[in-house]
């Protein structure tokens, strides 16, 4: 097996005033603010319109238009699906060597050539800040397209041992039948990663993003195309959800289901599969991730300043949307005041406003369904008795979606904002007995049915350690003294258990491993 280049993680650029950079993005959201595109879904490597004309507009102007896309339907799907069934044979059999370069070709097409334009236009039609941007479709795609190369050369290379006059070898194949990627609109870089990885694996795959990110994701199948996929690899499509799921899980070449959502509907996937179990000519993959009631727990030797950060910064980045947020927290009576006075000062210096504003840290959240899903739990909690409005709690949907990063201290801690996922910019603290260390630690984990992401703050390294191990369970990615989000791809492999998902770690080989379906053989000479 030959090597691949070793991957490094694509370096964050800073966007700082006076930078070429910034003049660059600044130019390429003004030029993409004056036109109207028009986006079409791409199946077997044509554009192919819809009946249904539907506007794209930032969520942060949410009058604006930025273009349109056509939605489709079961016949859609239907055609997407045959031509990734036409496209498997040939795909499966290209070298590996050619299929690798053209996903490290795509890399360097993302970080270089169309940088820019993946910024914008997740800067402006998901609502990201220049920085959340940069991390999501500039860094961790590309680090998503390089450490996968890296990783299925590792897998590809590993062999079982043989001995004279017998060689053992594993094949490792694609699955047989199609994948279906069914992607959200939080991360421009999951949504591409979710179709990618099982392509570079050897599958075709129909993929249906988000409504709120096909902006972005045209792009994406745009930089996929230019970097030399084959037609038919991946199939872009729009649709309803519920409609396109009765044609793929009905149909009896269904391999797989790449997912990223709501634990709602991937239950009613797993449902919708398992009763078709007996018609499918493999047992499929479902591999997905589902969201998260991320905590943050504080022992009384916490530093408070960098416990405040993680609070900021892990609640409110990109508007709470994450599902790595934390959106429950614990802390000690003895540093409450301090923490809640930190807190504060440090929140009143966020500003709010549009993504073109470099400025802003905080930006609108994704649309009116989930203004009010998030407006009504502030509502409630405002209401609610034993519950305490400490910052933000505001909200206008006049021009934009805006929500403030809202802060609440309950008495209770099981309050419904203590356990529901909102997926909004809103952190509930409940504030223990300092005495209570260990009870609150049982707390944290039976709490919530989630187990995604989960901090830990402590100065005390037994404390650390002790936490650690009682929360063994509560979360797929841990954080000691940090915030919970951020997971960098190849250095905190991303996923969790329990209601969170299946936790088989995005850009890392074990979700590789997924779509593979090896194929042992024994030869005796
Ligand atoms: N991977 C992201 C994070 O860690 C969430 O999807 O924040």
């Amino acid at each position: 097996f030959f090597q691949v280049p070793n991957p490094i993680n694509e370096p964050i650029f800073s966007y700082a005033p006076g930078t070429k950079e910034r003049e660059q993005l600044a130019n390429k959201i003004k030029e993409l603010r004056a036109q109207e595109i028009e986006v079409s879904m791409r199946i077997n490597g044509k554009d192919v319109r819809g009946d249904k004309k539907i506007a794209m507009n930032p969520p942060h102007d949410h009058k604006h238009v930025l273009g349109y896309y056509y939605e489709g339907g079961k016949k859609e799907i239907q055609d997407a699906i045959d031509s990734a069934l036409s496209a498997r044979k040939e795909w499966a059999s290209l070298s590996w060597e050619k299929r690798a370069a053209i996903f490290l070709k795509a890399a360097d097409l993302s970080a270089t050539k169309y940088r820019m334009e993946l910024n914008a236009r997740t800067m402006l039609g998901q609502s990201k800040s220049v920085y959340q941007a940069e991390i999501d479709a500039a860094c961790e795609w590309v680090d998503f397209l390089r450490f996968n190369v890296h990783y299925a050369t590792q897998i590809y290379a590993d062999q079982p041992i043989s001995s004279p006059g017998v060689w053992n070898r594993v094949e490792y194949r694609p699955l047989e039948g199609f994948i279906y990627a069914l992607t959200p609109f939080n991360f421009t870089a999951i949504a591409g990663n979710l179709p990618a990885a099982p392509a570079l694996m050897g599958n075709t795959v129909v993929w249906k993003p988000s409504p709120q990110q096909i902006y972005s994701a045209d792009l994406l199948m745009k930089i996929l195309e230019e970097a030399g996929l084959p037609k038919g690899v991946i199939n872009l499509v729009f649709a309803d959800g519920p409609e396109a799921g009765d044609v793929v899980f009905g149909h009896k070449d269904f391999a797989g289901i790449h997912f990223t959502g709501s634990t709602k509907v991937f239950q009613l996937i797993w449902q919708k599969i398992g009763n078709n179990i007996s018609n499918y000519k493999s047992y499929p993959r479902i591999v997905g991730e589902t969201g998260g009631k991320d905590f943050v727990i504080a022992h009384p030797s916490a530093n408070v300043p960098a416990l405040v950060t993680a609070l900021i910064r892990g609640a409110f980045e990109y508007q709470g949307q994450k599902c790595s947020a934390a959106s429950r927290a614990y802390i000690p009576k003895s540093i409450w005041s301090a923490t809640k006075e930190l807190l504060i000062k440090e929140l009143a210096t966020i500003k709010m406003g549009g993504t073109e504003d470099f400025g802003n840290f905080f930006n609108a959240v994704i649309d009116a369904r989930a203004f009010a899903k998030i407006t009504g739990y502030i509502d409630l909690a405002k209401k609610s008795s034993g519950v305490e409005l400490v910052a933000g709690g505001n909200y206008d949907d006049s021009k934009g979606y805006f929500v403030e990063p809202t802060v609440f201290v309950t008495d209770d801690p099981h309050f419904v904002t203590m356990e529901e996922e909102i997926f909004g910019p809103v952190l509930t603290i409940y504030v223990y007995e300092d005495s209570e260390w260990e009870k609150t630690l049982q707390l944290v984990d039976s709490t919530s049915a989630y187990a995604l992401t989960g901090a830990i703050f402590s100065q005390d390294v037994y404390a650390l350690s002790e936490a650690a191990k009682v929360l063994e369970n509560a979360a797929g990615n841990l954080y000691l003294n940090d915030k919970c989000t951020g997971a960098v791809v190849g250095q905190q492999p991303f996923g969790g258990a329990r209601a969170s998902g299946t936790n088989d770690k995005a850009g890392s080989y074990l979700n590789l491993l997924r779509w593979v379906s090896p194929r042992t053989i024994k030869e005796v000479f």
